[in-house]
């Protein structure tokens, strides 16, 4: 049996990942806000999650859609009051579900009073806040930036005749963690969000927030994406997480996972071990290539699909915590275009059959499993090739940087339509009344038009539809330490359609077969699943024996 003092309620919890700004408003403006999510309180414990972890909903002006902070103590207008966030904690967990926040602390938007003072003079207080560069020293060493116009991450600044560095966009500047002061607001700001009941936090970028701020000039053959050992997981970074955990997490029972760019599997203990008191789990990106190219993560690369590699990633980590740490999972969030249009097939034909396989897949296996709004239903991309269609201020920068070089910017578009971040940002698609049920104004972002059939109300009472069967997984993860705890084994690992493992925890054995191509496959098993209870499957009548029908998903005790 499972070791019990190794058991935690974060391990065990499956986390919905909530997405404000497009899930539900309540007044007409076409942004959704908190009394939206408070309306929809109800279906979100009906989906029998654990843990909702929620996009930014701080003050901002929203040039990266609230990862630009400009006061980290008060909710930003456009999404309601603190009294709201209270009734929305309050509402959260009288039907036992935690809450846990974003923390955005690599950079503020430029709109803090943190930067304002900053920037005034060189003597300012805060000017040691953030990262500044003297004009006079000449140029600063060429840094890429991932938003910024010129994708350049300095920004020169005529009031103090200076660069201060930015990794996002211009209005993101990063704040410089080798300054205590720095860092004692931040454990002050996350211990008033803690102190006011929220049960941890997501940590953006986190690895970044330690740098080699000598800011050595970069190697002149440098890939786009190769940037991570310059700008990340610089000298200080376990000690700063050290810190954190010492000031913040550890006077709490609290949840936290990293966002952790750049991370190897070498190093992935050095975060998590228990023993090293710095963070419970992190998410890394190296399944996340899968349609992508792999010399500019920029662009779509539709050759670059290969399973039986891809199906070697999650062996490589789920091996890292088999003694200690703990993983996480996911296909989808707010920076990723929709899983089912990514990893299944949104073709009319296989839209929920995919999905329900890929749901299968996130809550089988053994990390915490993080769902995002909208996946519950299989939400599927909207492949906008027009400019117009977009709010992203990482598309829009990089297109109007081609459009003025007269690079190929058609060519950009028609590429980055099938894996932009405002495929996943759609509004929610709640009923096929006007705008989706999520709005009566304008939405900020154009509801996907598919809506009309693909919707939360149509499928809620058809037992068959993707909401039903995400519901019924969540269950059987639920009732199954195994799915939870049980030991991973992949097998029939060189097939390039069929993903499969076992899960094993003492004396019972779980199979998990899944489909991910669009004809059958066969599972290449001596052992007779035909004898084999069934414990779910994604098609009324489950294949015989070895022969799996497309987007196949089943679940066997054996
Ligand atoms: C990662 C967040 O998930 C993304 O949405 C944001 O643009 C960057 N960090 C910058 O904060």
């Amino acid at each position: 049996m499972y070791n019990n003092s190794k058991r935690k309620w974060w391990k065990e919890a499956v986390v919905y990942q909530l997405y404000p700004r497009s899930f539900k408003d309540t007044n007409g403006d076409g942004i959704g806000d908190l009394k939206g999510i408070i309306e929809k309180l109800d279906y979100i414990k009906s989906l029998g999650i654990d843990v909702v972890w929620m996009n930014p909903v701080y003050e901002s002006p929203n040039d990266d859609m609230g990862y630009d902070i400009a006061d980290y103590r008060a909710i930003m207008q456009q999404f309601g009051t603190m009294e709201d966030f209270d009734v929305l904690l309050k509402g959260l967990h009288a039907r036992r579900i935690k809450l846990i926040m974003d923390l955005v602390v690599n950079h503020t938007s430029d709109e803090h009073a943190w930067f304002k003072e900053s920037k005034k003079t060189r003597d300012n207080p805060y000017r040691n806040y953030y990262h500044w560069w003297d004009a006079e020293k000449g140029k600063p060493p060429y840094r890429w930036s991932i938003f910024d116009k010129e994708s350049n991450a300095w920004k020169y600044d005529a009031t103090t005749n200076s660069y201060y560095f930015h990794i996002f966009s211009e209005k993101q500047p990063d704040l410089n963690w080798e300054n205590p002061q720095v860092r004692r607001e931040v454990y002050d700001m996350m211990k008033f969000w803690m102190d006011k009941g929220i049960d941890g936090f997501r940590l953006d970028v986190i690895t970044c927030i330690s740098k080699d701020i000598a800011f050595p000039e970069l190697p002149k053959d440098m890939q786009v994406g190769g940037w991570f050992p310059y700008y990340a997981k610089g000298p200080h970074l376990h000690e700063y997480l050290q810190e954190m955990n010492r000031e913040v997490f550890s006077k709490y029972d609290c949840m936290n996972v990293g966002e952790a760019s750049g991370i190897s599997i070498e190093d992935a203990l050095l975060f998590v071990d228990e023993d090293r008191n710095e963070l419970q789990t992190f998410y890394h990106f190296d399944h996340t290539g899968f349609g992508i190219s792999n010399t500019n993560f920029m662009y779509a690369d539709d050759s670059n699909r290969d399973l039986v590699q891809w199906k070697k990633t999650f062996e490589r980590w789920d091996k890292v915590f088999i003694e200690k740490g703990w993983g996480t999972i996911y296909l989808g969030n707010h920076d990723m275009s929709r899983m089912t249009s990514r990893y299944g097939n949104d073709s009319e034909t296989y839209r929920e059959l995919s999905a329900k396989m890929l749901h299968t897949f996130l809550l089988s296996m053994r990390a915490t499993p993080y769902i995002y709004n909208g996946d519950e239903i299989g939400m599927v991309n909207t492949n906008h090739t027009n400019i117009e269609n977009y709010q992203d201020v990482y598309t829009i920068n990089y297109y109007n940087q081609l459009k003025q070089k007269s690079e190929d910017y058609e060519g950009f578009l028609n590429s980055h339509a099938t894996i932009s971040r405002d495929n996943g940002r759609t509004p929610m698609q709640w009923s096929n009344a006007t705008q989706a049920g999520f709005t009566t104004g304008k939405p900020w972002l154009a509801v996907n038009e598919n809506y009309k059939k693909l919707n939360v109300q149509e499928q809620e009472d058809r037992p068959d539809s993707v909401l039903n069967y995400f519901r019924k997984m969540i269950q059987l993860r639920k009732n199954n330490l195994t799915l939870i705890y049980g030991a991973f084994e992949l097998i029939d690992e060189n097939n390039k359609q069929i993903f499969a493992y076992t899960r094993q925890l003492g004396n019972e054995k779980l199979l998990i077969v899944l489909n991910f191509s669009d004809t059958a496959a066969t599972l290449n098993s001596k052992k007779d699943l035909s004898k084999a209870k069934m414990l779910i499957c994604n098609y009324e009548e489950a294949s015989d024996n070895h022969l799996f029908k497309p987007y196949e998903a089943v679940i066997y005790k054996l």
